[in-house]
């Protein structure tokens, strides 16, 4: 299987994401062994979650772009994995901004991977070279196969310059070795678009992209599946 997942980020209204799947819904043609991923901001996954069966968007998912730390409690503000088990199918965890912003640790984000886990909801995963093989060194074998892995130069995100495809082969390559299996997609994000996207895409042991910005135009996500075919 092969995946888009596009992460809206802390971007758009009520409004605009009724708009963004009325639109995208007249232009997205599905691709087989593709699956489409949205992650949208929290407040938006119901409605999110109501139009992708209205508008029967086929072989489409939705994601959310972070999760609590923590389970069920007094965690003032939170929202932990088990809440959202039968709404979203992935959760994006560890994103630099996260690390960056939010100074989240590699401990808060093994945490996160757990109890998505225990809540049957993917993690995908983001790493980048300088912290991969430490963050990696928190999951068990068996855990590490039911990720998605994405890597993510910090250097190519909401820059305009993604990295350079040899660099990009060569770290995905590190990767598998450190995870020792076949079974965990590795993705790779950072300034993706609907012309550079087959670039990527074909680069041996790339299973997908992410893209933040060029996921909020619907006209340029769906060209973007279509990088796929
Ligand atoms: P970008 O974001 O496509 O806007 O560079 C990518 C990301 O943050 O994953």
């Amino acid at each position: 299987m092969r995946y888009l997942i596009g992460n809206w980020k802390s971007n758009k209204t009520f409004e605009e994401t009724y708009q963004w799947f009325d639109q995208f819904s007249k232009i997205y043609d599905p691709v087989i062994d593709l699956t489409t991923v949205l992650a949208v901001p929290f407040p938006f996954l119901q409605e999110a979650s109501k139009k992708k069966h209205e508008l029967n968007l086929q072989h489409f998912a939705l994601a959310a772009q972070d999760i609590s730390p923590y389970p069920f409690g007094a965690y003032t503000g939170a929202v932990s994995a088990n809440m959202l088990k039968h709404q979203i199918e992935y959760c994006i965890v560890g994103h630099s901004e996260r690390r960056q912003y939010f100074a989240e640790s590699h401990l808060e984000i093994a945490n996160k991977v757990e109890l998505l886990l225990t809540s049957e909801i993917t993690p995908i995963l983001c790493l980048d070279q300088p912290y991969a093989q430490k963050q990696l060194a928190a999951f068990d074998q068996k855990d590490l196969e039911k990720l998605i892995i994405a890597y993510e130069p910090l250097e190519a995100i909401g820059t305009g310059e993604p990295a350079d495809p040899k660099q990009v082969a060569e770290v995905v390559k590190r990767i598998r070795e450190l995870i020792q299996t076949d079974q965990t997609p590795i993705i790779y994000g950072g300034s993706t678009n609907a012309d550079n996207a087959r670039t990527y895409l074909e680069i041996e042991g790339v299973a997908g992209l992410l893209p933040g910005s060029s996921s909020l135009n619907p006209d340029v996500f769906s060209r973007m599946v279509h990088a796929y075919t």
